[in-house]
């Protein structure tokens, strides 16, 4: 059955985060579920080469300000369908933003992109194919249910899917017009979110249900402190929400047949060893005796990343190393550059982005650092899991769905994989690291609670039925 999946992101495209990742993998995913997925997202630049030979199965010569069609094609086994609009994606800089800051027309933008879903589901494309389903990711695609329910488009069904609530794409209320919006759904139980509009916001109201991406963000999203201004909207539709937990692309994410590192397996682990010291000598540490922690993220306060320096003295004083990669915001970036000056044997920091590098350090750490304010689910615990690279997390989110914590109950049973601590500050932060070298210290316990890690079900195949389950429901 067809299903449109709808988003400005999708690997191997396009990622700044976590949401290309999971674009990119339910398609091969829902096609095991007997649901043949394509993937709708703007052409930026480069973009439309990597199709080859794409056929044209839409067009229009005004969409928004100027001439659009939409060109199919595949990439990596993945249909694609990518919105050519030159005057709205055409352009330097990122998907969302250059360095001015972010694209004053983002609301038409991808306004744009949710109304071609629309029009998809209304009539098809020129090759027959028609959704059953329209597949909605974040406030970028949050008009596209919208745009389904003015149209009364009955025959086909909505999901939107949250994967981080902090964006909600707001938009002045005089660009109704200009977005096809009808000026009667400027209600509070409407598109309105205090006196501008929210994309987001318009989706929440419209689809015929929505998911997260996790069952403990879906329920901190319906409270203050998570919703950030939607829990009330998001509670008065408890019973249409699902939180279902993302997967892990197991096909570039194992240690056994991983082409960047030395390979191990979970009966093997004196290999992984290998891949520690290669990662020390790269980045120039001296021995670590303690454990070897790593970072792989975008260096934002929603990671929790700015209460960490404050903890290193401490943590290296103990034997503990630590090797950071990302970037972001420019504090938090400085803050971990001056403690590698400060501490070059046993701190290193990469400012960048490095998908290979990203391999060796999940290889080559004994523990990965996620200590997050919010989470919806996160995807670096969970590589940590399956290379064998302790996860210390903050009870959030999908973080606290994904690892078991070494409390004394989780030990007896044999069944902990990681270090679980509340709430995210400087405190229990340290306290944490405290536990982590401990348990590091005891290899029996270390050993198991890798091994554990190393075994957990993390691949696409419980997501993609839960998908399947929710869209057939949607029928009955
Ligand atoms: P989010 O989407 O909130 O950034 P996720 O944990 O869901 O968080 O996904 C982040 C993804 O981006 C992961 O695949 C992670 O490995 C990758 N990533 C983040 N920063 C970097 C970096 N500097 N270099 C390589 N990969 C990175
Ligand atoms: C968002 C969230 C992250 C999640 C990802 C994929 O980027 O911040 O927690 O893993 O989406 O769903």
């Amino acid at each position: 059955r067809p299903v449109l999946s709808v988003a400005s992101e999708c690997v191997p495209l396009l990622k700044t985060g976590g949401l290309a990742d999971v674009v990119g993998a339910l398609p091969r995913a829902m096609a095991e579920q007997g649901w043949h997925m394509r993937v709708l997202m703007p052409a930026y630049p480069g973009l439309t080469k990597t199709l080859g030979k794409a056929k044209t199965l839409w067009s229009a010569e005004d969409l928004f300000g100027g001439p659009a069609r939409v060109l199919a094609g595949a990439v990596s086994g993945i249909e694609v369908l990518l919105l050519d609009a030159p005057h709205l994606y055409d352009r330097k800089g990122g998907p969302y933003s250059d360095d001015s800051g972010d694209f004053p027309d983002n609301p038409e933008r991808f306004a744009a992109l949710s109304w071609v879903a629309a029009e998809i589901a209304k009539d098809g494309l020129s090759d027959g194919w028609r959704p059953e389903v329209v597949h909605c990711h974040d406030w970028q695609a949050g008009f596209a249910p919208a745009y389904i329910r003015y149209a009364g488009i009955a025959d086909v069904r909505s999901v939107l899917t949250i994967h981080n609530i902090a964006f909600q794409g707001h938009a002045p209320r005089d660009r109704m017009a200009a977005l096809r919006l009808p000026e009667e759904e400027f209600t509070q139980d409407g598109l309105e979110y205090w006196g501008n509009l929210s994309s987001l916001k318009a989706g929440l109201v419209t689809a015929d249900a929505i998911t997260t991406v996790s069952p403990t963000y879906a329920n901190e999203l319906m409270r203050g402190a998570y919703g950030l201004g939607l829990e009330g909207v998001i509670a008065a539709r408890a019973s249409d929400l699902h939180g279902i937990l993302d997967g892990v692309d197991v096909q570039v994410w194992s240690p056994e047949a991983d082409p960047a590192i030395h390979p191990y397996t979970s009966r093997a682990l004196g290999e992984k060893a290998k891949n520690r010291a290669a990662l020390l000598k790269e980045f120039g540490l001296g021995e670590v005796p303690g454990p070897l922690a790593i970072v792989v993220s975008r260096l934002t306060t929603q990671k929790g990343l700015d209460l960490i320096p404050s903890c290193l003295s401490e943590f290296t004083w103990r034997g503990g190393g630590l090797i950071v990669l990302g970037s972001g915001d420019p504090q938090i970036e400085m803050a971990f550059r001056h403690e590698a000056t400060l501490n070059p044997p046993r701190v290193a920091v990469r400012i960048g982005y490095d998908e290979a590098l990203s391999h060796r350090m999940f290889a080559g750490g004994d523990a990965v650092l996620v200590p997050s304010r919010f989470e919806p689910c996160g995807l670096t615990q969970m590589y940590g899991l399956r290379y064998g690279t302790v996860p210390l997390v903050a009870a959030t989110g999908g973080l606290n769905d994904t690892v078991i914590d070494a409390n004394p109950a989780a030990l007896d049973a044999g069944v902990a994989t990681g270090v679980v601590f509340h709430p995210t500050d400087r405190l229990a932060l340290e306290q944490a690291l405290r536990r982590l070298v401990t348990l590091h210290s005891d290899s029996r316990t270390w050993r198991q609670m890798q091994r554990n890690g190393m075994k957990a079900q993390l691949d696409w195949s419980r997501a993609s039925a839960a998908y399947a389950g929710l869209y057939e429901g949607l029928f009955e």
